[in-house]
């Protein structure tokens, strides 16, 4: 953690009143699936012998597991494992099996308006039919395969079919760059590729395999020779795309080779199931492992009790994509594994226009409805007579995940989308608890506007001082998660030092999350943003470390400085202060600038895109050397510049804060 990101005490400070509060409606608690608070004593009693169950109940394993926790070599947690079962058998064929074949799995919506509907059985034929093809092309129990894909049903089933062989997939988000994606092919070793040719994006097709073809040419780093031997494509954009002999393969004609026979193999619940990246303080993004036994059990129940599914009634919709962590757990683990019926669309939520989201509620008869603050934001921004002009009647409960959401956010959200009565769930987690850890149960919970409120039932959080001491209520603190989790990262791919020194080293055997959270006079937890070099972009976690690197590796920067500055819509943005080179005084300012966004853009993905790349002369650093994010954070932000003692020359910052003042009044 670096001191010059903001303290505890400071981000206190933007805690909401916690006295507004919503209880659940009679009708809403007399049908939930959780309405007895009972369930939290029990789990609280013995978490072990309450996951235990929810694994032997909501799961179906081919062998039973007789141990459940295996905390002997901390930090490596095992759930469960002696047990054995298959992912993709628990998500399709047990369905099946018991009569829901029939059952509407996906309604796929393109962003052109095509549409298809899977119900469970035909899901479950595809993916048998893909599991034949990849074995044929050599996937076996152990293996990775990195998918890149658009959000259409082929994205679901290539994943499926990948865990159904006991391989494990590594999805890269289809927005990362050819560097981005190469480095994650190069560190989870992968032999084949899915893609497609391309998705459709704000109107148009943005091309996929051209980026696999890149990533592919680029130079093998450190002398490892690249690993991949064949890529798989599906056709989509129907983009041209060039086909390399003998490595590149297309989807619909390999595919009819092969039947839909294929029974499911059980393996080893602490067999890897996903390894996702995420940025972390560093550089180099993290490979977040998860294996199946535990990951299945807890993203279940989660989905189950917090969602208050009824997978025969429901229409579930998680608007994220299937590249980041929520797409993996609550568009396909969660849901599928459930039986319940969701909406799948690949477009953005204002293409055609700003009425898109609500049509497809309308279309869909939506009834859960999970998306990300941000978008709630951008929504709110266009104004409450597009959505007003949609029945979104069907909508019962919404969901909120990603980022802190305003009170402000919440209320438009609970009264226009959710016609003042949908209870709204704030969810908290992380790409490495796998599933939701804190979040209200909303036939119990008294909902407040801005807080995630209480931990799972199961799940030990607490917020704590520097020392690791639990502060008290009313105070603010560091998120730890107390005891081992059934979905909890298992490692970082490759890297288990650096497993250790990132999540381990500050407190124990206490988890320390990277997030700032406060407890108000009842207990409930409001979460402050992070605490480390770790920005949130739209609900996006961003590296301050990697975007300077991508800004120090143009031939132009001399050096640079990143921070996460407060944005309206997007919580956070993106802003980048650079020193050029002394010989780059031939290009302006404004040339350099728009080229660096762009650059970051190309190296790591249009999401990194800086907001704004501000050229100055010196960067603000105490006299050892050190930049002082925090001053350049007041600056962006339009903020008086803080305590600047420590600075070697405390003339610079202003010199800065006029550089940004200007550029803002010259907008
Ligand atoms: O800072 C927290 C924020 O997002 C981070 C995790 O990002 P990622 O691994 O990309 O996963 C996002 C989706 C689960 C956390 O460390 N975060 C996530 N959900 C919330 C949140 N902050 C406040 N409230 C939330 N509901």
């Amino acid at each position: 953690m670096s001191d010059d990101h903001g303290t505890i005490e400071s981000l206190s400070a933007l805690a909401h009143d916690a006295g507004e509060s919503y209880p659940p409606s009679p009708e809403f608690r007399a049908q939930a699936n959780q309405n007895s608070s009972e369930i939290y004593l029990r789990a609280a009693a013995d978490p072990e012998a309450y996951w235990a169950e929810q694994a032997q109940n909501r799961l179906t394993w081919k062998k039973p597991f007789t141990e459940v926790l295996d905390w002997t070599n901390p930090p490596f947690a095992k759930w469960f494992a002696d047990g054995e079962l298959n992912v993709a058998e628990n998500c399709l064929d047990r369905h099946v099996a018991n009569g829901h074949g029939d059952r509407v799995a996906i309604h796929f919506e393109g962003e052109p308006g095509d549409t298809r509907t899977i119900t469970y059985a035909e899901l479950t034929h595809e993916v048998k039919r893909a599991a034949n093809m990849l074995a044929s092309l050599g996937v076996t129990a152990g293996d990775r395969v990195a998918i890149y894909m658009p959000m259409i049903p082929e994205t679901v089933i290539a994943m499926l079919a990948v865990v159904r062989l006991g391989a494990a997939h590594s999805v890269v988000f289809g927005g990362f760059s050819a560097e981005s994606l190469r480095a994650r092919i190069d560190d989870v070793e992968a032999e084949l590729v899915i893609t497609a040719d391309g998705g459709y994006r704000k109107g148009r097709v943005s091309p996929l395999k051209p980026v696999v073809d890149q990533a592919l040419e680029l130079d093998d780093a450190d002398g490892k020779p690249g690993t991949v031997k064949h890529v798989l494509v599906v056709n989509r954009g129907g983009n041209e795309v060039n086909m390399v002999d003998g490595r590149d393969l297309w989807w619909h004609e390999e595919i009819t080779a092969y039947d839909g026979e294929h029974t499911a193999q059980g393996f080893p619940a602490e067999n890897p199931l996903f390894i996702l990246y995420t940025s972390g303080t560093t550089g180099k993004p993290k490979g977040i492992l998860h294996t199946t036994g535990g990951y299945l059990t807890q993203v279940t129940t989660t989905f189950s009790d917090v969602f208050d599914i009824k997978p025969e009634s429901d229409v579930f919709w998680c608007t994220a994509d299937v590249g980041w962590v929520t797409g993996h757990s609550y568009i396909v683990y969660g849901p599928l594994s459930n039986g319940a019926t969701q909406v799948m669309y690949e477009g953005t939520p204002d293409t055609p226009d700003w009425g898109r989201w609500w049509q497809l509620i309308e279309k869909y008869k939506v009834s859960i409805f999970y998306t990300a603050p941000t978008a709630i934001r951008s929504c709110m921004k266009v104004g409450r007579q597009v959505p007003e002009q949609y029945d979104l009647s069907s909508l019962r409960l919404l969901g909120s995940v990603g980022e802190p959401i305003n009170p402000e956010a919440w209320r438009w959200y609970r009264d226009v989308i959710g016609a003042a009565k949908a209870p709204i769930v704030d969810t908290w987690w992380q790409t490495e608890t796998g599933a939701m850890m804190v979040a209200p149960l909303p036939g119990l919970t008294s909902l407040k506007p801005g807080s995630s409120q209480i931990a799972q039932p199961g799940i030990s959080i607490a917020v704590v001082d520097d020392d690791g001491n639990p502060v008290e209520n009313g105070q603010g603190g560091l998120l730890v998660v107390e005891r081992p989790w059934p979905s909890m990262v298992r490692n970082v791919w490759g890297d288990p030092q650096r497993f250790i020194d990132t999540y381990w080293d500050k407190f124990g055997d206490k988890y320390f999350a990277g997030d700032g959270a406060r407890l108000d006079e009842d207990g409930d937890i409001w979460f402050l943003g992070r605490v480390d070099d770790v920005m949130n972009v739209s609900g996006h976690r961003l590296s301050t470390t990697e975007i300077e690197s991508a800004l120090v590796g143009h031939h132009a920067v001399a050096e640079a400085a990143v921070v996460g500055a407060d944005d309206e819509t997007t919580g956070q943005a993106v802003v980048a202060f650079v020193i050029l080179k002394s010989q780059q005084h031939l290009i302006t300012e404004a040339e350099a600038e728009q080229e660096l966004r762009s650059h970051v853009a190309s190296h790591i993905g249009a999401i990194a895109r800086p907001r704004n790349v501000y050229v100055v002369n010196e960067l603000p650093k105490t006299r050892s050397g050190k930049i002082m994010r925090r001053l350049l954070k007041d600056a962006a932000e339009g903020r008086k510049i803080g305590d600047t003692t420590t600075l070697a020359d405390t003339m610079v910052m202003q010199l800065i804060s006029d550089r940004v003042v200007a550029e803002r009044e010259a907008k």
